[in-house]
């Protein structure tokens, strides 16, 4: 029996599984535990069980001497220091394919509730202002026959083309493997879609000078990581009408403080980080996280492991 500490309850019954293996600790509050908490709790497990809301950086690792195996419950994985973890040769899981759908659907809808205005429609009928049926009013922009830029050309990015071609849509991609250059989908797209790790290579890729290439009424879809695009640079691009709108699921920092720029900026339909937010997407993500757990305390190979460096 090995001890463990998950950072969360988890959707389902998978914690039920690891329960009946191993000696398991969870952390039973809405909110995360304090950095000071985490690494107290992480000192004395064999395996944790993280989210994305969980820094496990290099201080982290190096105090948990008999931690012999970390699985996230995201597919991302850059709230963990995958170096340190190898160099302790501490395998990281993630949770890649089970969320890939959900999190597609969530992109395109996040596409269409702000290219037809979808929020703003429901706070104005709600606020008494349906007064008649007027030509002009609310109005958005059409998807079908439209092109789509994808950025990253992954799991979720072929799934948001899959989407995309049920609507006629014209779909570019653009990634490291392929595809047309940024430049090139930027200028050409009437929708970009971000779909990519945060890596150091993609920490602010979409700044001022991409923003600037994207079409006056182009929408930009982040359901990836907020650090992908620089937060200043999307708020003048809204305010200032270098692109039409954006939807985001996630931010930089999540959550936002009440003053973050973002919230108050023009045409910008949010979510909070909820793109896996299905049922069967959450319980699949902890099933997962869960065999990852297990197959690294038995000291067999991940079933999904990170891969650093
Ligand atoms: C992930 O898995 O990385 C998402 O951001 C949350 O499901």
């Amino acid at each position: 029996m090995a001890r463990c500490f998950v950072t969360r309850e988890l959707p389902g019954g998978a914690i039920e599984r690891l329960r009946a293996e191993h000696e398991v600790e969870v952390w039973s509050e809405r909110l995360p535990p304090s950095p000071d908490e985490l690494r107290a709790r992480t000192r004395a497990a064999e395996g944790l069980l993280c989210l994305l809301t969980d820094r496990v950086d290099r201080e982290l690792i190096g105090a948990a001497a008999d931690l012999r195996v970390i699985s996230n419950y995201a597919v991302g994985s850059d709230n963990v220091d995958l170096d340190a973890a190898a160099e302790r040769g501490i395998p990281v899981g993630i949770t890649p394919d089970v969320l890939t759908e959900a999190t597609a659907d969530m992109a395109f809808a996040l596409l269409l509730a702000a290219a037809r205005r979808v929020v703003e429609a429901d706070a104005e009928a709600r606020r008494g202002e349906w007064v008649t049926w007027e030509p002009a009013r609310l109005l958005g922009r059409d998807v079908h026959g439209r092109t789509l830029g994808i950025v990253g050309h992954g799991r979720i990015g072929r799934a948001m083309a899959h989407r995309a071609r049920g609507f006629d849509m014209d779909v570019v991609h653009s990634s490291r493997s392929g595809g047309v250059p940024l430049e090139t989908l930027l200028e050409s797209s009437d929708f970009v879609s971000i779909h990519l790790p945060l890596t150091p290579a993609t920490r602010g890729l979409i700044g001022e000078p991409e923003l600037r290439r994207m079409r006056p009424w182009a929408v930009l879809v982040n359901t990836a990581r907020g650090a992908i695009v620089d937060t200043a640079a999307l708020v003048r691009a809204l305010r200032e009408g270098w692109i039409g709108a954006a939807g985001v699921d996630v931010m930089e920092p999540e959550p936002p403080p009440a003053d973050h720029p973002l919230l108050a900026a023009p045409n910008l339909t949010i979510a909070p980080h909820i793109a896996s937010a299905t049922h069967a997407a959450r319980e699949r993500m902890a099933d997962l996280a869960v065999d990852n757990l297990l197959a690294g305390l038995a000291g067999r190979p991940l079933p999904a492991a990170a891969q650093s460096g």
